[in-house]
């Protein structure tokens, strides 16, 4: 648990999102803290990928705030919400397979020599940065050079992590990043995000369905049902059955067995 819990490095105040006539959020409010890992649980349809676009910039909230270090913020693109330190790290995690490492590290901002596009590139320096940020948060490459889709998926989510942080975020966001993955390599996302939770100036977003990984990392519990937060708390206001019923919508155990009486 970090230090400085008592400022939220980001948060929601009541964000509302309407599509047409249908509200998608309702009121939801959290606060998400620096060196943390949030949950952020739900079943399906209960809000969390609206919630992750309006906090990434896709689109905006109906209404309601998001504070960023205190700081109320407004974004008009995603990439005002990068430029505010919002780093999301999608599940296609936007790499191209058919090129190397480091050319997906850098993409679109790559080093150069002279200020044009065009100028030559400091390739060597992008190799070192690239392989340096990545054994910071766990994978050491030792061929930067290397085609991205030669990589396991694990090691190609630690790239997309660490390439969001170099490039300033402050604020990691990451959609089911072990939904796709078999045992091992969960496991090995599971650790990059540990290191990075460890590094303590950074506040991380966990959205996923998995109760396990959930209760294996995450410091604090956001529970979304449609649209709504039905439970919050850390991990030591939570119980294991607490987490169960609160991911499956808030129903107990009782009620789901009569539903399934058929
Ligand atoms: N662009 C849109 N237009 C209309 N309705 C939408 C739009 N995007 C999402 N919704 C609706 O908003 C609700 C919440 O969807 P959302 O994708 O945020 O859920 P989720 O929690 O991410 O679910 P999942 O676990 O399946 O990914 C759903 O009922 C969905 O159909
Ligand atoms: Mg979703």
């Amino acid at each position: 648990m970090s230090a400085n819990a008592s400022k939220p490095l980001i948060e929601t105040r009541n964000l509302v999102k309407k599509f047409g006539s249908f509200t998608a959020l309702n009121g939801v409010s959290l606060k998400v803290y620096s060196g943390e890992v949030h949950a952020l649980l739900g079943d399906n349809g209960a809000g969390k990928s609206t919630l992750i676009k309006i906090l990434s910039g896709v689109f905006p909230p109906t209404s309601g705030e998001i504070a960023v270090e205190g700081e109320v913020v407004s974004f008009a693109s995603p990439r005002n919400a990068t430029e505010a330190g919002i780093g999301t790290v999608y599940q296609d995690l936007a790499l191209n397979p058919l090129t190397s490492v480091t050319r997906n590290f850098f993409l679109g901002r790559e080093l150069t020599r002279f200020k044009s596009p065009f100028g030559l590139l400091k390739m060597g320096e992008m190799h070192q940065i690239a392989m340096q940020e990545m054994k910071k948060i766990g994978i050491t490459i030792s061929d930067p050079e290397q085609a991205v889709g030669t990589m396991s998926g694990g090691q190609r989510q630690t790239l997309a992590i660490a390439r969001a942080i170099y490039f300033g975020a402050k604020v990691l966001i990451l959609d089911e990043p072990t939904s796709a993955l078999g045992q091992k390599q969960q496991m090995e996302v599971l650790k990059t995000i540990r290191r990075v939770q460890k590094l303590g100036n950074i506040a991380i977003i966990l959205i996923t369905h998995n109760e396990i990984h959930a209760r294996l990392i995450a410091d604090r519990f956001t529970f979304l049902s449609l649209g709504e937060v039905i439970g919050e708390g850390t991990s030591k206001d939570l119980e294991g059955d607490d987490i169960k019923r609160l991911m499956a919508g808030g129903a107990k155990i009782g009620d789901l067995a009569k539903e399934l009486a058929i």
